[in-house]
């Protein structure tokens, strides 16, 4: 950073921002965010040549804007992940889910369709791809593709190229291991990568939840949107609930974090336990 740096975020530029991110995201940032946004954005604005927040919010409102933002929400953004995050939701797949869907799906001939909508760095559909991959080893297969999303360029560049750090072989079966994913040699050595075949299985967007229109197919068997509704205000995560019930297919499933819930929202879905949600 450089040592003249010594621009403070006035609350009327904070309030600028976070009314930005807002707009753009639906991320609601508390006044508790203030510090956590200067010291993020810091960097940035250097990158910029700009020495204070009001000129980055004039950025903000110029024609650069629509780019801008997509940066700023980047830089705010929680993207923490891991493989097999909140492992109950996987079990729940492969024990409850599965059996019967798929049976339904060879009987109709159909594609299985599994999206995670708010992916980060990728570790969550690529779980799912993992579970699906060892459930038809076992099973007669039917077609299936993932769908992963997320708003955020940085984190999807990072999930489409599937390297992670090689303490990432701790959390996953060695079988797993063996079979997904590939030790990196030469520079790449202290790293991961998940096999080809199973990259292969998931497709990327580019999506903010809250567009008028997915760029993902509908009739979706399964979303998963964990940890993510958390970030939003009750009015948002009714409007998010409602775009979602829309692309799931008739008896599909809506997967949330377990800290999240639906409580006090309308929406036409029936609970089926903690978490996880069924469009009659
Ligand atoms: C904490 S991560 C959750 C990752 C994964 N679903 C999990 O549970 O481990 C939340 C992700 O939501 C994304 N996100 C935040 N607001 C979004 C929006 N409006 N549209 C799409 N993605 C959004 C962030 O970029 C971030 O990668």
């Amino acid at each position: 950073m450089h040592p003249s740096f010594t621009a403070k975020l006035s609350a009327e530029a904070y309030r600028t921002l976070t009314a930005l991110v807002y707009q753009h995201s639906r991320i609601r940032l508390g006044p508790d965010k203030q510090s956590m946004l200067a010291n993020r954005l810091r960097k940035r604005l250097h990158a910029l040549g700009l020495t204070c927040y009001d000129d980055y919010c004039q950025v903000l409102h110029s024609d650069r804007g629509p780019d801008e933002i997509e940066q700023l929400v980047d830089l705010i953004s929680t993207n923490h992940t891991r493989f097999f995050r909140e492992p109950e939701h996987f079990t729940f797949l492969t024990d409850r889910v599965l059996p019967d869907l798929v049976t339904r799906l060879t009987a109709a001939g159909s594609p299985l369709r599994v999206w995670s909508a708010a992916a980060s760095s990728g570790e969550e559909p690529y779980t799912l791809a993992i579970v699906l991959a060892e459930y038809f080893r076992t099973h007669p297969p039917v077609e299936w593709q993932i769908e992963a999303s997320d708003i955020s360029h940085r984190m999807l560049a990072h999930a489409r190229m599937g390297i992670y750090p090689l303490d990432t072989w701790h959390e996953l079966a060695p079988d797993l291991l063996r079979r997904y994913f590939q030790r990196g040699v030469g520079d790449r050595a202290g790293k991961c990568r998940i096999k080809a075949e199973l990259r292969n299985r998931v497709r990327f967007h580019r999506l903010n939840l809250f567009e008028a229109e997915y760029p993902v197919p509908r009739e979706q068997h399964v979303i998963f949107c964990r940890n993510v509704m958390i970030y939003f205000d009750p009015p948002s995560r009714a409007i998010l609930v409602q775009k979602l019930t829309r692309h799931l297919a008739q008896g599909g499933f809506l997967v949330i974090g377990h800290s999240e819930s639906l409580m006090g929202i309308r929406h036409d879905l029936e609970s089926v336990r903690q978490s996880v949600f069924r469009k009659p």
